[in-house]
């Protein structure tokens, strides 16, 4: 089922033949399926779907090259096609439009409205497993796919990070510490919440939610009108209701990324301390200052429980929100790699974006590890200079040990189109100068 641009690579240019790599099938590393768990799919990583129709003696008779299609095409899609190139993985994207953060640099580009199930099945037709940048494509059409299509995270999975008023009743009936919530299908029962919980309440869309898009603080009864009204009625063909939330007085905000393969084997990264203005991320420090060995390791193992229990492939997020009391509560799930994991490319040894490929190919994960004592990871949000690339002369001469991604997006007030990352010894210096570094490339001569 290989489409042709993969038999196009046994044409005139492909590579000469090689060895056949050891041991069995045309991986080095085969994990025997674990008991209840599907062997990896028909064409994916298994060396029999691989071996390409060409002439004995002439080219490699074993195409080695993995192909991820990554459904969406903003910049998480462009670092994990980043990650890839190391590791010589054909990145495919179906992307919303030309010219987005990863369809600049991804050269197997299609543009396509990935809503449309055809759209969807076409793309899918021409990688080994499909992943995503993003949490909007439709479940249904994901399970229509059928078992000829590896998709990881699965829609089973998925689901927990599409649908907040599934996730809510998943984790609290497995136990895992959740603010009280109620699903309000009317203003009136919204009302009823606040009443019961006593104001202020959060209330969120169910669905289709973003940077802090659809989640609103009511202070009273007067403004549960507000949700009902700016709210869709449906998100990619899906009913949206408001999720009313107990209001988390926190005293800050925590991150737990593990990423997961379908064997099985997990890594969990440091916990970081994270901080949101007005819905977005800015700035994340890992590992967390002051949270003691145990309370991390305990949140650790918490997002490897839900990941597991979930079947999560790839990375999980679980954001946090901890209060005064020292009780933690999750926030909310994402099933992809996450901006509070950004910093992981410069301060970790295998950053999410490797790990999150590794794992939908199976592929045994890297070390999770702190290359540094104290990583800073600071937003560059669209700000008052268009010209990103102009401020780097002196964010460099600066800062020889500075590291800036940029997302080759246009400057738009709020609007995420980069990060920098410092890594230190000393955690007021690694503030102190991916603060300035962001602060700068946003346009502030002052920073
Ligand atoms: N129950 C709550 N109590 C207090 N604050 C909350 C609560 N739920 C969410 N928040 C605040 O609102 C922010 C955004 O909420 P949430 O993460 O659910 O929205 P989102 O739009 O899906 O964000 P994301 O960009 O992470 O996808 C949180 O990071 C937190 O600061
Ligand atoms: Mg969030």
């Amino acid at each position: 089922m290989r489409h042709a641009g993969a038999r196009d690579r046994g044409g005139p240019t492909a590579r000469p033949a090689r060895p056949a790599p050891r041991g069995a099938g045309a991986r080095g590393h085969q994990q025997p399926a674990l008991p209840g768990q599907r062997r990896p799919g028909r064409r994916c990583l298994g060396g029999e779907q691989r071996r390409l129709a060409v002439p004995a003696g002439t080219l490699s008779a074993v195409d080695r090259r993995y192909s991820v299609g990554i459904v969406g095409g903003g910049q998480l899609a462009r670092m994990m096609h980043q990650a890839g190139v190391g590791l010589g993985i054909d990145v495919h994207l179906l992307a919303e439009a030309q010219g987005t953060s990863a369809a600049q640099v991804i050269a197997n580009t299609v543009v396509g409205d990935y809503t449309e199930f055809d759209t969807l099945a076409r793309f899918a037709q021409d990688v080994d497993v499909l992943t995503f940048d993003h949490e909007h494509v439709p479940t249904r059409h994901l399970r229509q796919l059928g078992d000829g299509v590896e998709v990881r995270p699965g829609p089973d999975a998925l689901a927990h990070a599409q649908d907040k008023a599934l996730m809510r009743e998943r984790l609290t009936s497995m136990g895992i510490p959740c603010p009280q919530f109620s699903v309000c299908r009317t203003p009136e029962d919204l009302a009823a919440f606040g009443e019961r919980m006593g104001w202020p309440v959060i209330a969120k869309t169910s669905r289709g939610g973003y940077d802090g898009k659809g989640v609103w603080k009511l202070n009273g009864p007067d403004q549960v009108g507000e949700p009902f009204a700016a709210k869709p009625e449906t998100s990619a063909g899906e009913e949206v209701v408001i999720v009313a939330e107990e209001f988390i007085d926190f005293t800050r905000e925590l991150s737990a990324i593990v990423v997961r393969s379908p064997s099985g084997q997990a890594v969990a990264y440091p916990i970081s301390e994270t901080t949101q203005t007005d819905g977005v991320c800015v700035e994340t420090i890992t590992p967390a200052p002051g949270l003691d060995g145990h309370a991390a390791a305990e949140l650790q193992a918490m997002a490897l429980r839900i990941a597991g229990e979930l079947g999560v492939v790839g990375v999980l997020a679980v954001e946090l929100m901890a209060e005064d009391s020292g009780r933690v509560v999750v926030n909310e799930l994402a099933m992809r790699p996450h901006n509070t994991g950004h910093w992981s490319i410069d301060g970790a040894l295998t950053s999410q974006f490797e790990n999150h490929l590794r794992a939908v190919l199976d592929l045994p994960l890297g070390a999770p590890d702190l290359r540094a004592p104290h990583v800073v990871m600071t937003n560059v949000l669209g700000g008052a200079e268009p010209d990103l690339t102009g401020a780097l002369q002196h964010v460099f001469a600066r800062d020889r040990a500075i590291r800036v991604h940029l997302y080759g997006k246009e400057v738009r007030a709020g609007r995420k189109v980069g990060h920098v990352t410092a890594c230190d010894n000393d955690l007021e210096a690694a503030l102190r100068r991916a603060r300035h570094a962001a602060r700068y490339l946003m346009g502030d001569p002052n920073a």
